[in-house]
């Protein structure tokens, strides 16, 4: 399990690594929603509190900032199909693009992103909470990484099982029970609303 406070800690790290290397520049934070969402303002926190114990210049604008959808799971398993939505990759000409994300288990979901967004942005890097130690991954790396953790599945912190647990303030491996119990838990949401 990782504590919320262990996940707080290594964002304010990561905050202040980018924060030095992207001196006197203004990066563009890319959200891959929704798995990324709460690391993506912990981060976004961090960042500014970063930026203000630098001393960046008042005029300076720290970054900015932006969301796509990328999809490629089903349940605890990566379908191998992935679904991009949300992004204009030519409005992003010159940019210095780091994109964030919850998690890199097969890397997939970033290798069919990446070369879209690097065709016109001046660089992109990726900044992920974690990364998963599995004989599936396509090799692909990121720039900044939060913990790297071994294969199995984890809920909390804005990962999800079918929807479900994305609220749990801390990152746990869901057991075989949840698993079960929770098995297509966001087309029940959607029935009882029906
Ligand atoms: P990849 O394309 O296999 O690297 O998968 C990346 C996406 O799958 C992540 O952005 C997550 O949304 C989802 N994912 C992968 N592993 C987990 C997990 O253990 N828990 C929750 N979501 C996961
Ligand atoms: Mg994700």
């Amino acid at each position: 399990m990782l504590t919320a406070g262990m996940v707080c800690d290594r964002t304010n790290a990561l905050a202040h690594e980018i924060t030095e290397a992207y001196r006197g520049r203004t990066p563009h934070l890319l959200c891959v929603l929704k798995g990324a969402s709460i690391f993506y303002m912990k981060l976004i926190d961090m960042l500014h509190q970063a930026a203000a114990r630098l001393g960046s210049p008042a005029h300076a604008v720290p970054f900015t900032f932006d969301f796509i959808r990328v999809k490629s799971y089903e349940g605890t398993e990566s379908s191998g199909h992935v679904r991009i939505d949300g992004v204009e990759p030519a409005k992003l000409a010159g940019r210095h693009v780091i994109v964030v994300e919850d998690i890199i288990d097969t890397g997939l979901s970033m290798r069919s992103l990446l070369p879209m967004l690097r065709e016109h942005a001046a660089s992109v890097e990726v900044c992920t909470l974690l990364e998963k130690r599995t004989s599936r991954s396509c090799g692909l790396r990121a720039r900044y990484t939060g913990f790297s953790i071994p294969d199995h599945f984890v809920i909390g912190f804005g990962l999800d099982y079918d929807e479900a647990f994305r609220d749990l303030e801390h990152i746990c491996v869901i057991n075989h029970t949840g698993i079960e119990r929770f098995r297509d838990f966001g087309a029940s949401l959607a029935e009882s609303k029906a």
